[in-house]
Order: structure tokens, then C-alpha cells, then sequence
């Protein structure tokens, strides 16, 4: 795990008690905080050499005036800590967006539960607060990507409602990065 991709700073503290079947009590508020860290889905997903953002960005990035992203954490009591001791269990990392056919949206970049407490309702909880979080600013959707393999979140998400829009519509998630977005932006018109 990354010593550069460690997160301890505290944002506007939003607590909400949840009690799960197990009478965990899970506290989810809005904090980076160090542990999962977003490596840890990285690794899930298999792709963690594209891991390469700093500390320093993402503290610049979502602590500044107009944040570009906003993270909420699941974070369990002391008592129900993780075998390795980590108390910050699992997190949903959403910014927005803007349809200009529907409005105001949000974007699910990530969201993850450390294994050995998936099946809590945990990942339904974080789920949940990004919606109410969005419905209270105006939004209309949530979008998101998962990977093809991915089928348990697949089915995870399709169980909430989700449609799968590559299936229903046919679209290609697109990316522009590196040489091609710099060959882009240098072929800008110039004033
Ligand atoms: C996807 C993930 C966040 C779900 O978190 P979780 O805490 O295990 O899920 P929950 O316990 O909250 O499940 C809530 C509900 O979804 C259902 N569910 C969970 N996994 C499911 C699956 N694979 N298929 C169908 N339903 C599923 C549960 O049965 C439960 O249903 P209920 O509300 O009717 O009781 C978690 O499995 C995870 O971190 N996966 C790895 C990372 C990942 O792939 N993230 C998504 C891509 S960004």
C-alpha cells in the first residue's frame, strides 16, 4: 500500500448512524481518511499500476473552494475493527455532472467495502447517502462504470435498479489521456 496515498483530514462531519443486522453500528460521514485506500480497489479491479495520483492532488483537489470531488466513509466503532486494526471500512468517491437533456447528475467514481465486511449493507448504506446527498442538491442521476468482469457489482447495482446502459442504449465509455489530450489541447484554436 502506497504511503503517498494516505488521508487523514476531516471535511464537513456529517454523522449518521446506521444499525445493520449484526448491531454494528456504522458511522458514515464525509472524511478522506486513511484506510481503504483507493489502491485497494485498484487492486481489486487489476489495474493498480494506474494508480498514480498524489496526496498532495487529491488534497488539492477536494479541499479547495469549488472541491472537484466530494468522499463519504464507512467507518465501524473500535470494537469491530478489521483483522489488520482499520476501523475505515469502506468509501464512495462521487463528483457531478450535467446532462444538458436532464440536469444536474452525479458520478460514482468508486465504491468499496473491505471484503471481510461486505455483505453488511455497508456498500447499500454508502450507496444510499451519495443518492440522498445528490437529491438534496437537485440531481436527477447517478451514473457509474464497472468493468464487464465485474459481475457481482454488476448485479449489485442491477439489484438497486441500475440499468446497464451498454446493454439498454449501446454506449462506449471514451477516454482521451496522455499524448492524445495533449495533441488536442496544442491543436486548440489560438486567439
Ligand atoms: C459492490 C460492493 C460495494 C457491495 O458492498 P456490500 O457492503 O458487500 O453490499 P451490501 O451488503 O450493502 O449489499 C446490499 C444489498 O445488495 C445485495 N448484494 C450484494 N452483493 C450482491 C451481488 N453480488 N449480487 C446481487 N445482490 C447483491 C445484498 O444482498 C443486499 O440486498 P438487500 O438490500 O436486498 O438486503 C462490495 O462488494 C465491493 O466493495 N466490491 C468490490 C469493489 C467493487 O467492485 N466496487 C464497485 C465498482 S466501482
Amino acid at each position: 500500500m502506497s504511503s503517498a496515498l494516505c488521508y487523514n483530514i476531516l471535511l464537513h462531519c456529517i454523522y449518521i448512524y446506521i444499525y445493520i443486522s449484526n448491531n454494528m453500528i456504522l458511522f458514515i460521514h464525509n472524511v478522506i481518511s486513511k484506510n481503504p485506500t483507493f489502491q485497494e480497489l485498484a487492486v481489486y479491479e487489476n489495474m493498480s499500476d494506474q494508480v498514480k495520483i498524489s496526496h498532495e492532488e487529491l488534497e488539492r483537489d477536494g479541499f479547495c473552494q469549488n472541491p472537484f470531488f466530494e468522499c463519504l466513509i464507512a467507518e465501524v466503532p473500535e470494537e469491530h475493527k478489521s483483522k489488520e486494526g482499520f476501523t475505515i471500512v469502506g468509501y464512495a468517491f462521487y463528483f457531478y455532472t450535467y446532462s444538458t437533456w436532464k440536469g444536474r447528475s452525479q458520478y460514482l467514481e468508486d465504491l468499496y467495502v473491505m471484503p471481510e465486511f461486505r455483505g453488511n449493507g455497508i456498500g447499500k448504506a454508502l450507496l444510499s447517502k451519495v443518492t440522498e446527498v445528490g437529491k438534496n442538491k437537485g440531481c436527477v442521476r447517478l451514473q457509474l462504470s464497472v468493468l464487464n468482469w465485474n459481475t457481482p457489482s454488476l448485479d449489485f447495482y442491477a439489484a438497486k435498479g441500475a440499468q446497464d446502459l451498454t446493454v439498454s442504449e449501446g454506449w462506449h465509455f471514451i477516454r482521451f489521456d496522455g499524448k492524445h489530450l495533449d495533441d488536442l489541447a496544442k491543436g486548440a484554436p489560438k486567439n
